[in-house]
């Protein structure tokens, strides 16, 4: 697989819209869509992924497991992907650098899987996932065996020795992140022996489901502390799976968000993932008074799906909880709009993270809503968004290579009074191929400026 680096700005004017109508179907999730990748690749045998999210994020860990030794045919209509794997600990030695663009989930992800494995990586990414920390990953991987060949042992480009010997993991998370957690889990695969990882706040879960799914020996409990406790026995056989991915609640965010500002909207939105750590944002919208109703459930590769229909809602301020943070933070941006439009205050607790995520997104929100007329503030890690309803915009936002940032900008500007320009909205195949087409269907504003 090829990548294709775009270094050309694309900046956009939007305009307040009409109604939004229509019917979406949700792009499939990305972290289901790394992760089965991945799995697929420690199997001996053809997996079969229907409906692999074709983004460019999706393209890096692809072309990765490509060098790692993997055979991977993407077809696009219809949407079918064959992984053929080469087993646990089966990893070949890659012939070059490992360029994995803006991709935080497969460098973490990646780095977990080889580092129980007796190969040599270089992994290099763009500026801004060079600008990520990975010291998170890289300490409990270290006290496995992984050996830090770079001088700088926190960024991007870095060189890593993978262990032919590695020892058990025992490991309690320091930072509530789904990446780290399964970039352990992958680790452990491959090593002999049990290896724990207890994480005290709830991360998303998608790891833990694809292992029973592929018949990892994997066990889960709560321990006496009240943590969940993930034990793995290493070494054991996976078996190659068909595998269809649910549509990603992260992007469906972005239209279920667009249809409550925009008076006299209602959208369908079809197939949007509603496993509970990932969907706690949509409790929130509705407890804002957002009206949207769940109204087809069923079940997809073990995970909650449903269809939904918004409409355009009044709104009102909210306070989400600390412990919610993690389940929620690649929906901050987007819920800052919401809060921006909702009438009352908004308190978002715990939002350092946002700091170091594929731009500080926490300024990112400030600037946004600041320049559009809205208030907000810090309150040591809490982020307040003083909301009265409406938006004046009039505002000129960057979007810092950042495709979620771009987005929301987009999405904000539905339903200004002014306008609103964004500097560059080429980073949004990042995770949704398609937004642009979906925002122009179903009547969204906005052309080249
Ligand atoms: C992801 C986990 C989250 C999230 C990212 C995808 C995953 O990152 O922000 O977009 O697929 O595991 P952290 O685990 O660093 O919070």
């Amino acid at each position: 697989m090829i990548i294709k680096i775009n270094n050309k700005n694309n900046p956009v004017i939007v305009e307040r819209s009409n109604a939004l109508t229509g019917t979406i179907d949700t792009p499939s999730d990305k972290s289901i869509s790394h992760r089965a990748l991945i799995l697929g690749m420690l199997c001996i045998g053809e997996t079969k992924i229907h409906n692999l999210l074709l983004s460019e994020d999706i393209k890096s860990t692809i072309s990765a497991l490509e060098q790692f030794g993997a055979n991977i045919n993407v077809q696009e209509q219809p949407n079918i992907t064959s992984v053929y794997g080469i087993g646990i600990g089966g990893l070949l030695q890659p012939k070059r650098k490992i360029y994995l663009g803006n991709s935080g989930t497969s460098v973490r992800l990646l780095i977990g899987l080889m580092s129980s494995c007796d190969v040599c990586a270089e992994f290099e990414g763009d500026s801004s996932l060079s600008r990520r920390p990975m010291g998170r990953v890289l300490e409990p991987l270290k006290e496995m065996g992984l050996e830090i060949m770079s001088d700088d042992t926190e960024h991007l480009p870095l060189k890593l020795q993978g262990t032919a010997y590695p020892i058990p993991i025992n490991h309690i998370l320091k930072v509530p992140s789904a990446q780290i957690k399964s970039a352990l889990m992958l680790a452990a695969l491959n090593i002999r022996g049990s290896s724990i990882i207890i994480e005290t706040t709830k991360t998303r879960d998608h790891t833990e489901k694809l292992f029973e799914y592929f018949g990892a020996d994997i066990q889960t409990r709560i321990n006496d502390a009240g943590h969940k406790e993930i034990m793995i026995n290493g070494q054991k056989r996976l078996s190659p799976s068909q595998i269809d991915i649910p549509g990603d609640p992260s992007s469906a965010a972005f239209f279920i968000v667009a249809a409550l500002i925009s008076k006299g909207s209602k959208l369908s939105i079809k197939n949007v993932m509603i496993n509970p750590t990932r969907s706690l944002f949509i409790d929130y919208l509705i407890s804002m008074g957002a009206k949207i109703d769940f109204t087809k459930k069923y079940t997809k590769c073990g995970e909650e799906v449903s269809d939904i229909d918004v409409s355009a809602s009044e709104l009102k301020g909210i306070t989400t909880s600390l412990d919610d943070a993690p389940s929620i933070i690649d929906e901050f941006l987007i819920l800052s709009v919401a809060a921006a439009y909702a009438k009352g205050d908004s308190r978002f607790c715990g939002v350092s993270e946002l700091k170091v995520k594929e731009s500080n997104r926490l300024d990112a929100i400030i600037n946004m809503l600041t320049s559009s007329g809205v208030k907000c503030e810090m309150d040591n890690d809490d982020l307040i968004i003083h909301g009265n309803g409406e938006v004046p915009g009039g505002s000129n936002i960057k979007s810092n290579y950042d495709h979620r940032v771009a987005m929301s900008a987009l999405i904000l500007g539905l339903a200004t009074k002014k306008p609103v320009r964004i500097d560059d909205v080429s980073p949004i195949p990042t995770s949704f191929p398609n937004f642009m087409e979906i925002y122009h269907r179903i009547g969204g504003n906005s052309y080249s400026g």
